[in-house]
């Protein structure tokens, strides 16, 4: 009867003619009336859904799908075509007569009468499986390319690290009861390292989700001028300010931006051979209703330019990518600060002229609720202290380290190994302040024990400290009830900054 129809309307003739040719395409077609009854289909159609073509005209998907689902989804967007003829092509999967799940994008128009009313629809299907998976193996492939390139980065920087500390450790031993001068040197180098290590870790830390910055709110315009001068040292490279005067406070992780800065003045500085000057910028500026990827509101808008080389156009949306140089370097610097300043909800972007210039320009959003807590700056000196302080740490020589820097300081230390004896202590005597572990393998850590903390005394000054800053609690964690945030391995003067701030 179908058939019939679909005869009067177009001609056996022409019917026998197109049906010929798209049984010679490899794609399955296939053709509805307006109620969704098939019309017809190819011969790939019939492979491809194991189904005859006379089994199939005159049945609706809801009889010949057997999942009930992908039968309501075709009649959906079947519907929709008819009421606003036009094409669709959507992406969905069919399980093959052969068992397997195949993806597939569907094309479908909806085709008109001789009289130019609609009709029905044609429908291709292409199978993207193939594709999709060959993207998979693709992406496969570059991603193990990727972490070659920085496994070899890592290997080699931490080999010259630990030959730095062996080193020093071997000539420490050999000085050590002869030559304090010379020991306390050769200390002093191993701690370089070591330094240079925990510099490391951070910058790869960047990259994952471990990533997340420790934030507080301060003003930017002194750790502009210090990560400048700092990546300046030593070169003919001159630097220039302009830095608006009521510049907001923006909540950053300072270190983190201050590689920022740092890795962009380098480019800066290694695009002027024969010198010259980089000029560092920073505004106020108010984004509306704009429609593109900013959210609306305040930023600081920080331009680092310099009269360098330029970036030759085709290389502009490259430079961001991980491992893109031009110089031979670990090509790491910018996709680095592009991932940080993502982190800060910020937005980084660049305009270079070949032979004239390249400015970099960063957008930080500013933060509208400003906590006085957060305005102090770093200071560098070692500040003492006194006071009871319990210690929490299952590592027997991270407790002792801490312990005799923290005597040293001028404090009196009490160690607990994990949650339970940190509570324990807690409640037998009150501290001044303590320093939690938050993970402790296999015992209750620093997230549980503030709980029972604050319980015990809402007023607990507690400090969280972590190996890596990966968990949400580093970055957030007053909302947790602690008091100040550590990330280890600190230094005295982080360490003595930390417990001042939280104990005064
Ligand atoms: N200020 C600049 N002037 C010219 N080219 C630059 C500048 N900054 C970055 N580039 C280009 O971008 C590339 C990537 O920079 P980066 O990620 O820092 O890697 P690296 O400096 O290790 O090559 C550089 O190799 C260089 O080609
Ligand atoms: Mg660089």
């Amino acid at each position: 009867m179908v058939i019939k129809k679909i005869h009067s309307m177009y001609g056996h003739g022409q019917i026998h003619f197109l049906q010929t040719l798209i049984d010679r395409v490899p794609s399955p077609i296939f053709y509805k009336d307006i109620h969704g009854y098939y019309l017809g289909c190819n011969k790939a159609f019939e492979d491809y859904h194991g189904i005859e073509r006379e089994k199939l005209i005159g049945k609706n998907d809801a009889e010949i799908a057997k999942n009930h689902e992908k039968a309501f989804l075709y009649k959906t967007i079947d519907s929709d075509l008819l009421r606003y003829p036009g094409t669709r092509k959507y992406e969905t999967s069919i399980k093959h007569p052969n068992g397997s799940e195949r993806s597939v994008i569907i094309e479908e128009a909806a085709f008109t009468d001789m009289a130019g009313n609609v009709a029905g629809i044609v429908g291709v299907i292409n199978d993207i499986t193939e594709m999709k998976s060959a993207e998979k193996e693709r992406i496969r492939v570059s991603k193990l390319e990727s972490l070659g390139v920085l496994a070899g980065g890592i290997a080699h920087d931490f080999n010259n690290i630990l030959a730095m500390i062996l080193g020093n450790i071997t000539l420490a031993k050999i000085y050590g009861g002869v030559n304090t001068e010379k020991l306390q040197h050769l200390l002093e180098s191993a701690e370089q390292a070591v330094i240079r290590a925990k510099e490391l870790t951070r910058q790869l830390l960047t990259f994952s989700k471990g990533g997340t910055p420790v934030k507080r709110i301060m003003p930017i315009q002194e750790l502009l001028k210090s990560a400048t001068a700092f990546t300046l040292a030593g070169t003919d490279i001159k630097s220039e300010f302009d830095i608006s005067p009521d510049l907001p406070a923006v909540e950053i992780d300072e270190n983190q931006i201050s590689q920022v800065i740092g890795n962009i003045v380098l480019n800066a500085q290694q695009a002027m051979p024969h010198g010259g000057t980089v000029n560092i910028r920073a505004e106020n500026i108010v984004f509306g209703n704009t429609g593109g990827s900013f959210e609306k509101g305040h930023y600081i808008k920080i331009s680092i330019s310099d009269q360098g080389i330029g970036i030759p156009e085709e290389y502009l949306d490259m430079v961001f990518d991980p491992y893109f140089t031009t110089k031979e370097q670990s090509g790491l610097g910018l996709s680095i600060c592009y991932s940080i300043i993502q982190k800060h909800q910020g937005h980084i972007g660049v305009e270079s002229t070949l032979g004239i210039g390249t400015t970099f320009v960063i957008y930080l959003p500013v933060v509208q609720i400003q906590q006085r807590t957060g305005l102090q700056t770093k200071k560098t000196i070692v500040m003492n202290g006194n006071g009871k302080i319990l210690v929490m740490d299952d590592e027997e020589t991270i407790r002792d380290i801490v312990g005799d820097i923290l005597q040293y300081l001028g404090y009196t230390v009490d160690f607990a190994r994990n949650g339970e004896e940190a509570i324990n202590l807690y409640s037998s005597k009150p501290y001044d302040a303590v320093i939690l572990d938050l993970t402790i393998p296999g015992g209750m850590g620093g997230k549980e024990a503030i709980r029972h903390l604050l319980d015990i005394d809402p007023a607990v000054k507690a400090i969280v400290s972590s190996g890596y800053s990966n968990d949400p609690i580093m970055s957030d964690y007053t909302k947790y009830g602690f008091k100040g945030v550590i990330v280890k391995p600190y230094t005295i003067h982080e360490i003595s900054n930390v417990l001042r701030n939280v104990i005064s």
